[in-house]
């Protein structure tokens, strides 16, 4: 299979020196390409500004803002069979980037905000018979909040990862994720390594696109 990922976060710069992002670091998309890899797939991996290395027989395109990955996933898109979307993309960017550094005095007049697409809504016109999975990070109950977004995303499978814990979402290695698919039927997984995490969204890929070749 070809499996298109993102990891990371993006940047949408304020001037030369600011921006605004989170805190993710990219391990949960680069584990997810560790597994693909690992288990023989064609792998692009689309990542934002992170500190890690590139797995192992990855194709790797590096992004900062958030339009830069919508640019370049679109552009990715059609060779490829599934689109893995762990990246945390910034909602919003400010709506001017001002070309020299900003004086302190002139920044609350340049925090003015406008969105950014979202990166799997725009795509979903293109998605045909490609999978798409995504990823929601959240807080308070996780499954109402992702189940609301697998329906308006249109997605084969959301993973939803509850990052009120100290161990599971940005920054550590281990995760504590539910894989809700569209008729909402929760699989709830439990605290595992990301890397273990990975390998069990690339085995449910490869049963996936199993089930749909078949059809
Ligand atoms: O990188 P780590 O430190 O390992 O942390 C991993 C993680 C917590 C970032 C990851 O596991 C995760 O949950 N990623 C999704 C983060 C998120 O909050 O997504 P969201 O709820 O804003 O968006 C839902 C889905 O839509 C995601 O698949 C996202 O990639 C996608 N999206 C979001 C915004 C946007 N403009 N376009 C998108 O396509």
């Amino acid at each position: 299979m070809k499996i298109l990922i993102t990891a990371g976060p993006t940047r949408e710069f304020l001037d030369p020196v600011r921006f605004l992002s989170n805190r993710s670091t990219g391990k949960m998309g680069f584990a997810v390409a560790t597994a693909a890899a690992e288990a023989g797939h064609s792998v692009t991996l689309v990542a934002g500004p992170v500190q890690l290395d590139t797995p192992n027989g990855v194709r790797r395109l590096d992004v900062v803002s958030a339009l830069e990955m919508l640019d370049t996933v679109q552009r990715e898109l059609p060779a490829h069979d599934a689109l893995v979307m762990t990246a945390a993309v910034a909602d919003w960017r400010p709506k001017r980037t001002a070309a020299e550094k900003l004086k302190k005095r002139d920044m609350s007049a340049v925090l003015e905000l406008e969105p950014n697409p979202d990166i799997l809504k725009t795509l979903l016109p293109q998605k045909g018979d490609r999978i798409f999975v995504g990823f929601a990070a959240e807080t308070g109950d996780p499954l109402a909040e992702a189940s609301r977004k697998l329906a308006a995303k249109g997605l084969d499978l959301m993973v939803a990862n509850d990052v009120s814990r100290p161990d599971a979402g940005f920054e550590v290695d281990t995760n504590l994720v539910t894989l809700l698919m569209p008729d909402n039927s929760p699989v709830p997984l439990p605290l595992l390594n990301k890397l273990e995490v990975g390998r069990i969204i690339v085995d449910w890929l490869e049963r996936k696109k199993g089930r749909t070749d078949k059809a």
